[in-house]
């Protein structure tokens, strides 16, 4: 229809009129490129909420909607505004806005290279990624811990002290993320956090408080859901933080701040390291603003130590092998065991497709228990000694129903004949590693049915639809 509506108002315009006055008539979101037949020299682009980026090299020029896509075809971008349009051709681009008037074009290095895109030693990007993650952690200690100048600026801290309540929010396993932060900055300060899932609170705003701060963590920057929630906050002049891997992205750009989560490009569609990331980004914001009476620079390199040593003895395969052959799965866990359950189970059915629920182990005989049959497996993840026999004791009724359970427990937890035996970390840190194993067992269990690991079906890396 765009394509008609262009190819109808050219007959009495320009074509640059015509595409502007097409612009003009669309409501939602967008991200065109435009080709006329007539002149095939020239590129048109424009977007309205969709990102899209122009890249220049030595080789011409690119338009794309991720910077990564233009990794070996240009050393310079340009990401576009939104109801920003240019015209591009071997010479050179120009920009206008809707009304055809000329605009700046503001290029910057891309900082990106071959490396951070490509697969190394490893047949997928997620098993790469998944390896990254000790290395994440570090970078993140180092580049909030060790540069001169604190990344969280006092602003930041001051805005959020100065708010009366944070609201985090995300989809997906950001969420995930979010949920395992509001326990970090409830536990470490007394401010109390709400998560919400970003696709709903953007049309069913909850009720406020007086004084709100908001926190957007997103992987992609782009998350459409949680672009719709940024318009109404930003309506409202409420003070918001994005929190994303992508720096230039969108939701980076239209925040009153954003911090960096320094994971590097993830390419595999199934978030890992970005996860990872988030959750290390979360408590350091969270320490910022305790009484920082932990050590939480050490307690993160204990962390990374942790996942690597995990790394290296692994034997994950055998599991999946021998549990997940089934159409469904459990995962089951208290406190913030249940939030990694969550991030589990989306990680499990995402990319092999296996119906999997995450559950908080006390709520399972309120009913899912009844799912329950001959051979169903259960996974229990147990960190907290605190209620270390309370999850076992909702394995055993699982195990008298047929369930085939296995263990992904702390050493502090451990007993005679747990399965994986995670290195103990900080209590409030454990999320960080008890989340490796069940991300190699979404990986094997892919592996095994011989589905596209990297890229499953039905989904995409960054969500700009809503
Ligand atoms: C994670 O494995 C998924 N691909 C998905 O849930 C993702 O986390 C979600 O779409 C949010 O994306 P974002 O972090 O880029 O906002």
């Amino acid at each position: 229809m765009i394509a008609q509506l262009i190819e109808t108002f050219s007959q009495t315009l320009s074509v640059e009129i015509a595409i502007t006055t097409t612009l003009k008539l669309l409501h939602g979101s967008y991200a065109l490129l435009v080709l006329d037949s007539n002149d095939p020299e020239k590129i048109y682009a424009a977007k309205y909420k969709s990102p899209l980026i122009v890249g220049q090299g030595t080789d011409g020029i690119t338009v794309a909607s991720d910077l990564m896509a233009l990794i070996g075809y240009s050393t310079d971008y340009h990401a576009l505004d939104d109801k920003t349009f240019l015209v591009a051709r071997k010479e050179g681009i120009r920009l206008f806005d809707l009304n055809n008037e000329s605009l700046d074009l503001h290029f910057k290095p891309i900082e990106l290279d071959d490396q951070d895109t490509t697969k190394g030693e490893y047949a997928h990007y997620m098993m790469k990624e998944i390896h990254e993650q000790p290395s994440v952690l570090r970078r993140i200690v180092t580049n909030y811990y060790e540069k001169e100048k604190s990344l969280i600026k006092p602003e930041i801290l001051e805005s959020i002290k100065s708010s009366d309540r944070l609201y985090i929010l995300a989809a997906g396993t950001s969420m995930h993320a979010g949920l395992i932060g509001k326990q970090l900055i409830e536990k470490m300060t007394s401010i109390p956090v709400e998560v919400h899932i970003a696709s709903e609170f953007a049309y069913q705003k909850p009720l406020l408080s007086k004084n709100p701060m908001f926190i957007l963590v997103t992987q992609s920057g782009e998350t459409a859901d949680l672009r719709a929630c940024l318009v109404l906050i930003n309506e409202h002049h409420y003070k918001s933080l994005t929190i994303t891997n992508v720096p230039t992205s969108t939701l980076a750009r239209e925040a009153t701040y954003f911090l960096e989560l320094y994971a590097g490009p993830e390419i595999a569609v199934a978030s890992t390291k970005a996860y990872v990331a988030q959750v290390g980004v979360l408590a350091i914001i969270a320490h910022e603003l305790s009484n920082k009476s932990i050590d939480l620079k050490k307690e993160l390199s204990i962390a990374a130590t942790s996942i690597e040593h995990f790394l290296e003895s692994e034997d994950i395969l055998t599991l999946v092998r021998e549990y997940l052959t089934r159409r469904n799965c459990f995962f089951i866990g208290r406190g913030l065991d249940y939030h990694v359950s969550l991030e589990a189970a989306l990680k499990l059915k995402e990319i092999s497709y296996i119906q999997t629920e995450g559950f908080a182990a006390g709520e399972l005989k309120h009913g899912t228990i009844a799912l329950i049959e001959e051979g169903t497996p259960v996974i229990a993840l147990i960190s907290d000694p605190l209620i270390n026999n309370n999850t076992r004791s909702n394995l055993k009724e699982v195990q008298a129903r047929g369930a085939k359970t296995f263990r992904i427990v702390m050493e502090s937890c451990k007993q005679e004949g747990d399965e994986v035996i995670l290195e103990n970390v900080h209590p409030l840190l454990t999320p960080l590693v008890m989340v490796v194993p069940t991300q190699l067992l979404a990986y094997y269990a892919a592996l095994e049915r011989s589905y596209d690991i990297d890229k499953p079906r039905n989904l995409a890396k960054s969500v700009t639809v809503e």
